[in-house]
């Protein structure tokens, strides 16, 4: 498969999953031919990992196994293309301003369309904080030869690029679950200024969403259910929603990071919290506290419960039993290590 034909299988709504995981295989087999990068999960290599001071920038060979999260891979690239697309209608005659924010070691979400835009050309700036991902890029846009588009490539911390200019499209998908670890909110409340007016960030928005739910049903319901999509609306009527406790979208994430205060009982940077109570309910001490995460990518294209890695829910450890009737702050901490803590009110 040559990356036309991987670009064309991922972009054809009718593909099968087996079809979209071929041709996502398909193009790491490339990516490892031409870079020598191979994908790790990485799970013991913190070591390569750059501990920034608003999060965790996973390593190339991490950043590269994220290629196989592989609904996560086929929302996104559809959702690029649907922009980029959307923006040429809107913006006639314009080479269009797209940068990529974090790209990683095969600039995933963006190479497989890039022979799809030959007519006009983009304006791309690539930037990752790894120089050891930028050089493979370079390979891999040598080698795929994409020299009708310009592009620059930028090794920076994404937290404190300052651009002397306004993008059509940003992106970015610097994200582990419920927000954890690492800094796609920082990264969002700095670089969503640099939005031109109509011009769009991807993702679009992302919630999370507090609930208690027994996780150990809803895994019973996984193993049961063929269709992954179908999980979330099953395990939905088995959880009490307990609130969305933090939605992040470019035109409020700036705001958020400003309002943002510290706080001495946790000594860190916390955003506004969000106020939970818990219900009195017969089951209660049973449940969990779990963060649900939901990806709105692109307009219809979206990642919901369970479909990939980064939208997997997270138990919340460290409180005693619930019993009911309990008041908790939630709030969402920034800094090396941003995530949910939860506090009595
Ligand atoms: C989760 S990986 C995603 C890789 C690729 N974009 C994809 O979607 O498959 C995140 C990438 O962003 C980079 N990154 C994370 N935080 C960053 C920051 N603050 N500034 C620049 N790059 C960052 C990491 O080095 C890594 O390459």
């Amino acid at each position: 498969m040559n990356l036309n034909d991987i670009g064309h299988s991922i972009l054809d709504e009718t593909s099968t999953p087996e079809a979209l995981r071929a041709a996502l295989d398909a193009f790491v087999e490339l990516c490892v031919g031409v870079t020598g990068i191979q994908p790790d999960v990485s799970f013991d290599a913190w070591a390569d990992d750059s501990m920034l001071p608003s999060g965790v920038a996973i390593n190339p060979k991490a950043a590269a196994h994220c290629v196989v999260d592989y609904q996560r891979s086929v929302v996104f690239i559809r959702s690029v293309y649907a922009a980029i697309t959307t923006m040429e209608a809107d913006y006639p005659d314009t080479n269009l301003q797209v940068l990529y924010a974090g790209c990683g070691p095969y600039a995933t979400l963006l190479l497989p369309l890039l022979d799809r835009f030959t007519g006009r050309g983009l304006n791309i700036t690539l930037l990752d904080i790894h120089q050891r991902s930028l050089d493979s890029v370079a390979l891999l846009l040598e080698r795929f030869e994409c020299s009708h588009h310009s592009i620059q490539l930028i090794n920076c911390d994404a937290c404190n690029y300052r651009p002397t200019q306004q993008f059509h499209l940003i992106l970015s998908e610097t994200m582990q679950k419920s927000l954890e670890q690492e800094p796609q909110f920082a990264i969002t409340a700095n670089l969503a200024p640099y939005l031109m007016t109509g011009g769009v960030f991807i993702p679009q928005c992302i919630e999370v969403e507090l609930c208690l739910a027994n996780l150990a049903n809803e895994k019973v319901l996984i193993d049961r259910l063929p269709k992954l999509a179908h999980i979330g609306l099953k395990a939905t009527k088995q959880r009490h929603r307990l609130a969305t406790v933090l939605t992040l979208s470019p035109e409020r994430a700036a705001y958020q990071l400003l309002t943002a205060q510290y706080q001495a009982r946790t000594d860190k940077i916390e955003l506004a919290p969000t106020i939970v109570d818990i219900p009195i309910l017969p089951n209660v001490a049973a449940m969990d506290l779990v963060f649900f995460t939901r990806i709105c990518v692109f307009k219809q294209y979206k990642l919901e419960d369970y479909e990939c890695e980064i939208t997997l829910p997270l138990k919340y450890y460290g409180l005693p039993t619930l019993s009911g009737g309990e008041r908790f702050d939630v709030s969402y901490q920034l800094g090396s290590y941003p995530k949910f803590n939860i506090e009595p009110h």
